[in-house]
């Protein structure tokens, strides 16, 4: 059955046509209008990709086929679907109403709820004290993407908290941090689910001596962690009341809206985080009850099947017109190319489809001025989500016209291209000699006819980002599902890992292991250049 909806779609992604959208705009007054989705003030304008009613109608029949709303379903339910982790994915237990979800025999969203009571007693308690100004959030991957990426998009001049990210394993991060900070004013927080990842505790290491230094023991009651891992937190010293657990059903890169999400509710205060979590929740809401065909995240997901299993375009670009969403490409990248990076299917066999395209971004404008380039004139067309924010937060009119100008005319631009009448109109108007013309004009075209999903939220709240946030995760989920790939687990990061704690003892003198001829070179060489 989902055999013959490949083909459908296989067969209509050979149309000569297929790729086009100028002709759809043409055909269909309505087009803007119909392929446009809502969902609580969040609006979706899928109109400028080339999907067009039969297209749509194949990709709706491929979900179908492929059981999407049992799938959907069976999340919900708590069903095992992480299955070579065997553990359900329940990340909407973190946002929702107590008794709504379960896992098992359990209330999934009534434990939940307590540790959201026990992070808003302890964050109302650091503001009312206003001992510290500074938390540090120590943690790297989900542990760090989603909650940074959300407290740098919601922290105002006048939030309760300053936060700062130690993610990398690089000791120039911590170098350049701990000059900024006072120990005595600083709240440190150890995020990781495992409590293990390498990065993560050498950092957590370094932050816990430096504590000590100027405070002695008592600079272990400013440790917090965010973990699942009890026992390795309290063998670090974190004090048992300054522990804030989550299940193993809280993936990684789904873990923000969690305790990891801890250092948003103490740097934006506790009622943006519970606000965040409301959006996600609405979003959750509309994902679990709209028809597929108004199903915002459904949509989505079939327009990415259109483009990397009909089109063949590989890649995809995310360009939030807002300078508070500057690590919002960086969380889908984690989230997006994590999950669906994946070359076998749920049963290990190979994927009969492509799988997750390779995603990238920067806050428009600067993108514009970097590699989008390569997206209006480069050989293969990468489709672009470009984000929206109707009305700023800031008092500078100006300047928010000529942000929301930029975007509109980018995704312009990708959609209309530019042909040789147009260019060569221009440059005589410009009194250019018909040489120059001659020898510019190819340079000057614009094939247009390049995809592109705008996204539009009417201002950047908690609530709205919250939406967007859970929008994408929900996505994630349905391609995962169609594409018949585990979206929940990440065992490529494992290899990598395992081959960083053999080198390690190698780089202070340890004997050599049995390498490639490249590694074995490259460690004598840093060997030679920093001995130790
Ligand atoms: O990169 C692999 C990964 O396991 C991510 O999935 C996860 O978000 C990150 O490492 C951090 O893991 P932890 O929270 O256990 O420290």
């Amino acid at each position: 059955m989902s055999q013959d909806a490949w083909g459908l779609i296989a067969t209509l992604a050979r149309a000569p046509e297929a790729a086009a959208i100028r002709p759809l705009f043409a055909a269909d007054p309505r087009r803007a209008e119909r392929f446009t989705f809502r969902a609580d003030g969040l609006r979706l304008d899928l109109s400028k990709t080339s999907l067009s009613d039969e297209v749509l109608d194949a990709l709706l029949a491929l979900a179908a086929a492929r059981d999407l709303g049992g799938r959907r379903a069976a999340m919900a339910s708590g069903a095992h679907i992480n299955s070579t982790e065997d553990r359900a994915v329940l990340h909407m237990a973190l946002r929702g109403a107590p008794g709504r979800y379960r896992d098992g025999a359990e209330d999934a969203s009534g434990a939940v709820h307590d540790t959201l009571a026990a992070m808003r007693r302890f964050t109302e308690r650091v503001h009312a004290e206003a001992r510290f100004t500074d938390v540090v959030n120590i943690g790297i991957g989900g542990s760090d993407l989603g909650p940074q990426m959300v407290a740098r998009a919601l922290h105002r001049h006048d939030s309760p908290m300053r936060a700062h990210w130690l993610s990398n394993a690089d000791g120039h991060a911590w170098e350049a941090m701990r000059h900024t900070l006072d120990p005595a004013r600083t709240l440190v927080l150890v995020a990781s689910k495992t409590f293990t990842t390498a990065e993560t505790m050498s950092n957590a290491h370094l932050v816990r001596h430096w504590l000590r230094d100027a405070l002695g023991e008592a600079g272990d009651r400013q440790l917090v962690a965010l973990s699942t891992n009890e026992k390795a937190t309290a063998a670090f010293g974190v004090p048992a009341d300054q522990v804030f657990g989550f299940k193993d059903w809280v993936g990684g890169r789904f873990s923000l809206w969690s305790a990891v999400g801890l250092s948003v509710a103490l740097s934006c205060g506790w009622p943006v985080f519970e606000q965040l979590l409301a959006g996600a929740r609405a979003m959750d809401e509309h994902f679990l009850a709209a028809p597929d065909r108004e199903n915002l995240p459904l949509l989505m997901a079939l327009a990415e099947v259109w483009h990397v299993d009909g089109l063949g375009l590989r890649s995809r670009a995310v360009l939030p017109y807002d300078e508070r969403l500057s690590r919002f490409p960086a969380h889908l990248q984690q989230l997006e190319m994590e999950s669906l990076g994946k070359r076998v299917t749920v049963e290990g066999l190979p994927a009969e489809h492509g799988t997750g395209p390779v995603v990238f971004g920067e806050p428009g404008t600067n993108a514009q001025h970097s590699f989008m380039q390569l997206l209006h004139q480069g050989t293969t067309p990468v489709p672009v989500d470009f984000v929206l924010v109707a009305r700023p937060d800031h008092g500078f009119p100006d300047s928010h016209r000529l942000l929301l100008a930029n975007g509109l005319a980018q995704a312009e631009a990708l959609l209309r291209g530019r042909d040789a009448a147009e260019v060569r109109a221009e440059m005589q108007a410009a009194g250019k000699s018909e040489a120059a013309i001659e020898h510019l004009l190819p340079h000057r075209l614009f094939p247009g006819d390049r995809p592109s999903t705008t996204i539009l939220i009417p201002e950047l709240s908690p609530f709205t980002l919250g939406q967007l946030v859970a929008l994408y995760e929900h996505k994630v989920f349905c391609l995962g599902a169609i594409w018949d790939v585990n979206a929940f687990d990440q065992w490529g990061v494992e290899l990598g890992k395992q081959l960083a704690t053999a080198i390690l003892p190698e780089l202070s003198g340890g004997a050599a292991q049995e390498h490639d001829p490249s590694t074995t070179a490259l460690i004598a060489e840093l060997r030679s250049l920093w001995p130790q």
